[in-house]
């Protein structure tokens, strides 16, 4: 049986998709290989490393703009999402490639693939800021293989912290209790920690950190996102985190 929390968020996904592909697709489809609401691009950070050849999954795909743009650039890449709808969206993106992109429907909390399948698991504002970290970040652990690459941009715990319900944007304001992270219930049910538990969740799914890269836009930056954030707040304090996890080698 999925979580609570899963079954409401497929269900807000499949409502809300047109609208947000009918939103962001243009930002998304114009720099598909790119991190986060202000489009920070792979190119610069290489937070995949090399992944020419290399066996990927994306958690919670979307309309599967990185997958595609992944593929044709080389990647083995499954696409996975557990919205229907938006999983619609991605198939004549996956067409439009002539490559084999599968799209697979489901949770991240529970993964349909076999163990230690994949060099690299990622995610864009995908599957892990919507789902139980405690039991997503052990599945991406299970179906690495040693030495792989768990890489995922997620809402920075301080813009949680300084998240204005009314706004639904962050403000100069502390509104939530540092210690009281976790299940975030909105619209959709979100998820965030502390940085100690992120580390000792990290630590305790056979994880090694090798980067916490806070992204912060260039002077300038647009999105479309402009309910998440401002450029004025992003470029003062970091809205965004993007993990950089390896599967510890067996021992
Ligand atoms: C903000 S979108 C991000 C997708 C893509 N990176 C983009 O920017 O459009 C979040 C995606 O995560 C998916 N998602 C939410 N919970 C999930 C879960 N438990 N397992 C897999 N996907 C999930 C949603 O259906 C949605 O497509």
């Amino acid at each position: 049986m999925p979580a609570d929390h899963v079954v409401k968020n497929r269900s807000v996904w499949n409502a809300d998709s047109d609208t947000y592909q009918k939103r962001h697709a243009g930002q998304l489809d114009a720099s598909p290989l790119a991190w986060g609401i202000w489009s920070v691009e792979e190119a610069q950070l290489g937070a995949l490393g090399d992944f020419e050849g290399k066996c990927m999954l994306e958690l919670g795909c979307g309309a599967a703009q990185w997958s595609t743009a992944l593929a044709v650039a080389g990647g083995h890449v499954v696409g996975f999402d557990l919205s229907e709808r938006q999983l619609t969206h991605a198939i004549p993106r996956v067409e439009a490639t002539g490559l084999w992109v599968p799209l697979v429907q489901g949770s991240a909390e529970e993964l349909p693939f076999v163990a230690e399948s994949f060099d690299i698991v990622f995610s864009d504002h995908g599957a892990t800021s919507f789902s139980d970290p405690y039991r997503t970040i052990p599945e991406a652990a299970r179906v690495l293989r040693p030495g792989g690459l768990l890489v995922f941009n997620i809402t920075s715990p301080l813009r949680d912290l300084c998240e204005e319900d009314e706004l639904g944007r962050p403000t100069e304001k502390l509104s939530r209790e540092y210690f009281e992270l976790g299940r975030l219930s909105g619209k959709e049910v979100c998820f965030q920690l502390p940085y100690g538990r992120w580390l000792a969740l990290f630590r305790d799914a056979g994880f090694e950190v090798l980067d916490l890269i806070e992204l912060r836009p260039p002077e300038g930056a647009v999105t479309t996102y402009k309910e998440f954030s401002t450029l004025d707040w992003s470029r003062r304090w970091p809205s965004e985190n993007l993990w950089r996890l390896r599967k510890r080698p067996a021992s």
